[in-house]
């Protein structure tokens, strides 16, 4: 039912800020910008690979956006799965007696949309899309990998989507993690403590396919990294509140 993970949105304070990290320095290209006035954001979505990246800025005080952002400040704030047909799934879910914020679809940035309540989702705010047909995002030299989620404990939540999304485990390497595969990507459920002790969506995995150049190209930007072997760490001081974990590898 779910093909991939659409996009991963994240909430931030203005949109022209936001984009001298994640489309100059990054250098993620834009899908496309619009406003969004039932929802009170302008929103852009910008290409990760298989998936994609979607940057919110409040135009609204009102906007579920920007009490969000009065409260938790800048960071991930959804995850949107795409479907074949959102109003098929939507009626599925509601059948199913699973909480949800649209009990129909509706116009949003990536096609016809609706949101699943987070509390049916462990917290999670989690969107359903089906793309207008046709549409198609450039190519990307990163690819987003994994989303990183912290919960007290993985393996219930783990259970819980994979019964809501028929998401596959996939294998990992023992411990209390677990990995869900969605299209490409993955979600990676992982206990509170191995994350800070934060809950909900804590980090974003991306691949480069270039890695010195991304290295470099973050470098010059004076983007705030942590440089481990193969992989860097950039400060959610410069990613706007995301923890982004970019590797050379798969
Ligand atoms: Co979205």
């Amino acid at each position: 039912m779910i093909r991939r993970i659409h996009h991963v949105g994240i909430v931030v304070s203005r949109l022209a800020e936001a984009y001298e990290f994640y489309r100059r320095a990054l250098r993620l290209p834009l899908v496309r910008e619009a406003e969004v006035p039932d929802q009170g954001v302008r929103a852009a979505l910008l290409s990760a690979g298989d998936s994609e990246i979607e940057l919110l800025e409040p135009t609204s005080p009102e906007s579920g956006v920007a009490k969000f952002l009065d409260k938790r400040g800048e960071g991930l704030h959804h995850v949107c799965f795409e479907v074949a047909d959102v109003g098929a799934a939507l009626r599925d879910f509601a059948a199913r007696r699973i909480e949800l914020i649209d009990a129909a679809p509706r116009a949003g940035l990536a096609g016809q949309i609706g949101f699943l309540h987070p509390r049916a989702c462990a917290g999670i705010l989690v969107e359903l899309a089906t793309p207008a047909a046709g549409a198609h995002a450039p190519e990307s030299w990163l690819r987003l990998k994994r989303l990183v989620i912290g919960v007290p404990d993985p393996q219930p939540t783990a259970q819980l989507f994979q019964r809501l999304f028929d998401l596959t485990e996939l294998a990992t390497n023992g411990g209390p993690r677990v990995m869900l595969a969605v299209g490409r990507g993955a979600l990676l459920i992982v206990p509170t403590a191995e994350v800070g002790g934060a809950t909900g969506m804590v980090a974003l995995s991306l691949v480069a396919t270039d890695f010195p150049a991304l290295t470099a190209a973050l470098d010059g930007a004076g983007t705030r990294l942590l440089k481990g072997t193969g992989e860097v760490t950039v400060d959610p001081a410069s990613s706007h509140g995301v923890h982004l974990h970019i590797s050379r590898y798969e």
